[in-house]
């Protein structure tokens, strides 16, 4: 008999390495495709730092990044929480958002699949690079910003604290050792509403505004129903839903955000019979509602990309029934036309838009409402204009009162009070940058007239060319105060009723327009009115030009003696320049 070829004894080193191996290899397989990603739930003393330690960051094509800390759930939208940042990255959140998820459980799609922030711990103290959260071993979850200071915390120390819990619904949660809820982020919302998310009456949800500004606007349930305000005091309404049924529960009401529906409940105990205050699409996948920085309420759903399937106002509110709709102090018409209230006659504007290009950004007061002088004030007033606020003493009122409201309403007038302007005299000199700022067109235009003169008569006196051009060269040296000989040579004009004379004398292609010329001098004294409420606005001036006005004809033509001391405002300097250096 032949030996076999090995001994159990030689071959067992053999397997055992073998089994090794396979032990080794299957245990660093598991490492990794151990549920890394579906880490919904954390234990006490469990400290993250917001920056590349935590496993799970993602950026994405639209600027912002994520760093996640607890996420429940695989394939598909997902709830996460962790650390958010939009941008410049500097600062950033502790938030619920929702993300896209694989079947591993891993963020995917960073570039459609933006974090929608949902929930916010700070969202008014941002924290940096850096940042701690900390789940103590006393219970508490704190957030602290990379110098050590304390951002936020759940008040939470000593409440048996057994961990923390991101629930499928987005409620970011700390249980204690009985698994009930000791705190909850479901009972501080933000901006939104998540599905299955009840709104208590005496919470409220309110709106983000990123740059400043923020809680603009906000969702509250009262005993009446649902209300949104916008921030002023006291607030104001902007669009109720009233319960008409005569309700006799006296619950805790709350409004739930239901697949299909907004409802309002008015019982505690569910199932009661809910008043749907909305509809809302049928969900077919992840849902959202938001509270929008323009007053909107919002429904967003995934469909392969954030879309929003429901503005729920809209149905009720126009467009100009948003209180923001054209800034502060904006008239709305139409579709979102923006203007500037202006008063009447005499026209004059007491506001400018903040900014000229985006008529919907505002207007502001040219000159601010004093309490120091009341008795300056005034009321402009403004026909055919409504309010958006809802006035609440027009609820359940019969149909004669309402319809005969509704004509009250409809060609209502708005009163707005103004601050109007001493007379310069008497004013400071910071109160006279504003009375020359309100009158800025006008002032520019005048220049322009008078440049536009100077040029015709410089170009006619070729004979007396040396004094013109001393004129000239004063303009070029944006010396405001020469502007008043040639005023002086205006007034005289008018004096001596010889401005047509003037004229005449220097030019001949002016005969033909002799007449338009006297009018722009007209214009040009209207302008210099010493009382500044009787000079006009820049587009009353457009006006005069088209033939659609005429020039207020009883005018004050002694301009020299008025002494308005526009020479040594150092802002008006450099605009004049520039202005001056147009006509030539
Ligand atoms: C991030 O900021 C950009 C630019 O401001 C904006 O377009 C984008 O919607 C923001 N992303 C999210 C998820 O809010
Ligand atoms: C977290 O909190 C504990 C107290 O529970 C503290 O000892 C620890 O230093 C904190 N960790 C950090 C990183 O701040
Ligand atoms: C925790 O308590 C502090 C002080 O009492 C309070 O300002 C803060 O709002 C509380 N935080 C939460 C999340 O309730
Ligand atoms: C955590 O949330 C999940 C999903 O909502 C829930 O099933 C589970 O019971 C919660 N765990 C604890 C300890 O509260
Ligand atoms: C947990 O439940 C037990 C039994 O109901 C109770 O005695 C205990 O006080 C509870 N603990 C907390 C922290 O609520
Ligand atoms: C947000 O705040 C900035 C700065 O105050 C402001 O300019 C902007 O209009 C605000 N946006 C909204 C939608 O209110
Ligand atoms: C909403 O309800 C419809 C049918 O009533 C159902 O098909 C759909 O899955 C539900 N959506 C969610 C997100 O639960
Ligand atoms: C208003 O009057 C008070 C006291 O007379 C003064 O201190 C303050 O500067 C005044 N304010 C304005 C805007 O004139
Ligand atoms: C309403 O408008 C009409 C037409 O513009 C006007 O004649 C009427 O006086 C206005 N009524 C009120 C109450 O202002």
């Amino acid at each position: 008999m032949t030996p076999p070829p090995f001994s159990i004894l030689e071959i067992a080193p053999w397997i055992c390495y073998y089994c090794l191996s396979l032990f080794l290899i299957l245990n660093c397989y598991s490492t990794t495709a151990q549920p890394p990603f579906d880490y919904p739930t954390a234990n006490i003393s469990t400290t993250w730092t917001n920056n590349e330690s935590l496993p799970h960051s993602v950026s994405f094509t639209d600027g912002s990044q994520v760093r996640a800390i607890l996420l429940r759930g695989s394939f598909g939208p997902k709830f996460t929480c962790g650390f958010y940042c939009n941008g410049t990255c500097t600062s950033y959140l502790f938030a619920v958002f929702i993300v896209q998820t694989n079947s591993g459980g891993g963020i995917v799609q960073p570039s459609i699949g933006f974090p929608q922030v949902v929930w916010s711990a700070n969202r008014d103290s941002p924290v940096s690079y850096g940042a701690i959260l900390n789940l103590t071993a006393t219970g508490e979850l704190v957030l602290q910003d990379a110098d050590g200071s304390t951002v936020w915390t759940t008040n939470t120390t000593g409440k048996s604290v057994a961990g923390l819990n991101l629930t499928d619904d987005g409620n970011l949660v700390l249980f204690d050792v009985n698994s009930s809820v000791v705190w909850q982020s479901f009972d501080y919302p933000t901006d939104c509403l998540v599905p299955g998310k009840r709104l208590f009456q005496g919470q409220h949800v309110s709106s983000t505004n990123w740059t400043a500004q923020k809680d603009l606007f906000s969702l509250q349930v009262t005993n009446e129903g649902l209300f949104a305000y916008v921030r002023s005091n006291p607030p104001q309404v902007y669009y109720n839903s009233l319960m008409y049924r005569n309700n006799t529960n006296t619950g805790r009401r709350y409004i739930r955000f239901l697949n299909g529906s907004l409802s309002l409940f008015t019982l505690s105990v569910e199932p009661s019979d809910p008043f749907q205050l909305f509809y809302i699409p049928i969900a077919s996948s992840a849902q959202y509602m938001k509270l929008m920085p323009d007053g909107h309420l919002k429904v967003f759903e995934w469909q392969g990309s954030w879309l929003v399937v429901a503005d729920l106002f809209n149905g009720y509110l126009g467009e100009c029934n948003y209180p923001m709709a054209c800034g502060r102090n904006g008239l709305c018409s139409g579709n979102q036309q923006c203007s500037c209230p202006v008063s009447g006659s005499p026209r004059i504007d007491y506001f400018r838009a903040v900014n000229d290009r985006q008529p919907n950004l505002g207007c502001s007061a040219i000159t601010p409402l004093t309490c120091n002088s009341t008795q300056d004030q005034t009321f402009i007033a403004l026909e055919n204009v409504m309010y958006f606020s809802i006035n609440e003493d027009m609820e359940r009122m019969d149909i004669d009162t309402c319809k005969q409201a509704y004509v009250v309403h409809r060609n209502s007038s708005a009163f707005i009070k103004v601050q109007n302007v001493r007379s310069p005299p008497s004013t400071s000199r910071s109160t006279l940058g504003v009375i020359l700022t309100s009158t800025i067109g006008s002032v520019l235009f005048l220049l322009g007239v008078i440049g536009f003169l100077v040029y015709i008569i410089r170009k006619q006196r070729r004979d007396a060319q040396m004094e013109e051009e001393s004129i000239g060269e004063n303009f070029d040296r944006s010396q405001p105060e020469e502007s008043w000989h040639l005023l002086g040579v205006l007034q005289k004009g008018w004096e001596q009723g010889m401005l047509l004379d003037m004229v005449d004398k220097y030019s001949e292609d002016m005969q033909t327009r002799s007449l338009e010329v006297v009018e722009m001098m007209k214009v040009a004294s209207w302008c210099l009115q010493y009382d500044f409420t009787k000079r006009p606005s820049m587009s009353t001036v457009v006006k005069v030009l088209e033939g659609v006005m005429k020039v207020e004809s009883r005018l004050d033509y002694n301009f020299t003696d008025q002494n308005i001391t526009l020479e040594h405002d150092q802002d008006m300097t450099p605009l004049m320049a520039s202005v001056l250096s147009g006509p030539r």
